[in-house]
């Protein structure tokens, strides 16, 4: 005898029958901004576009299952891409062996500089706590969104996936434990440039020495200190004078051609500061406005004409929201 159609939401009609599908939702997942000159692998913020869309839905197969309707060719294997290895770590946490299964509908170019690994990351694992009635608080998702980065760029940092679940400015003030904090701001908005050239994290990274003079650290401490307490306070001033970076900014800047140039004239169209947004290549600025932030974006870009380069510029305030459902 045949087994009884079933209907619900959820339903779908397949010969003839109505049968259950499985509900599923569909997550955006902010681009971030990471270091924000001084503090790098502790702070980050979100950009309210762009971002990664995917839908996610629970599956019985007790595995993840992936697809990519994205034009990046990513990779499918759970064991290879991050958003299934920042969920499949938040599984274990559960001790649960559910299944989901994921599309990858829409993506932050990969290598852009601006979270595309974290995006992913960030949307898998919010999605599947959604959907399992919220077992965790945004703050502790980020621990498994962290062992998407690790896979993307062999370093577990968290500057961000935090801003990412929790939207806004975050502070990963330690490590080991873990522990981030979320930092007010005032209307401020961000103009990114994306050259059109690769710079993979793993190699940024690789080029950083690994020690640092007191004098320069304590250069570099003062900023973060500052930067943190011109955004608390709202003090433009002290959020300009912060925007500095004598450790990590001098040595990457090799890899951008023209970087200070562009720099240059981020600051004299207005710009509050002006560096690299996480490991670049992409450059970022903060400004008070947004009419401000428009100059600035172009500004940077015709930099990058001079140089040859094609890039494409987004202006954004500071998305308080994070990743959400849509
Ligand atoms: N803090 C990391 C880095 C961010 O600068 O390598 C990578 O996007």
């Amino acid at each position: 005898m045949r087994a009884p159609c079933k209907k619900n939401v959820n339903s779908k009609k397949i010969a003839n029958c109505t049968i259950t599908m499985p509900p599923s939702i569909k997550i955006f997942s902010p681009a971030t901004v990471a270091n924000v000159a001084c503090g790098f692998d502790v702070l980050g913020f979100a950009l309210n576009s762009p971002g990664d869309e995917i839908s996610i839905a629970l599956n019985d197969s007790g595995s993840l299952e992936l697809h990519d309707a994205t034009p990046y060719k990513l990779p499918l294997s759970p064991e290879k891409n991050v958003a299934a290895v920042a969920l499949q770590s938040m599984l274990n946490a559960l001790q649960s062996h559910q299944g989901f299964t994921i599309t990858f509908l829409s993506k932050i170019m990969p290598g852009s500089g601006v979270g595309s690994s974290a995006a992913s990351s960030a949307a898998g694992v919010f999605g599947a706590n959604e959907l399992l009635g919220r077992p965790f608080t945004r703050r502790q998702l980020v621990e498994f969104a962290m062992q998407g980065e690790k896979v993307a760029s062999g370093s577990a940092h968290a500057d961000n996936v935090s801003p990412a679940l929790m939207g806004g400015f975050t502070l990963v003030r330690s490590y080991a434990p873990l522990d981030v904090i979320p930092i007010p701001s005032p209307p401020i908005f961000a103009a990114v440039v994306h050259p059109q050239i690769e710079v993979r994290t793993s190699d940024s990274r690789k080029i950083l020495r690994q020690e640092v003079s007191i004098k320069k650290a304590v250069e570099q401490w003062g900023n973060v200190a500052g930067l943190v307490a011109g955004l608390f306070t709202s003090d433009y001033d002290l959020i300009s004078r912060s925007l500095h970076d004598v450790i990590v900014e001098p040595v990457r800047a090799l890899l951008i051609p023209e970087f200070y140039a562009i720099k240059q004239a981020a600051i004299d169209a207005g710009a509050l500061g002006c560096s690299i947004s996480g490991s670049g290549p992409s450059m970022f600025a903060l400004s008070r406005d947004e009419a401000t932030a428009h100059k600035v974006a172009q500004a940077m870009r015709y930099g990058f004409d001079r140089a040859g380069i094609e890039s494409h510029t987004f202006v954004s305030p500071i998305n308080k929201e994070g990743v959400r459902v849509v």
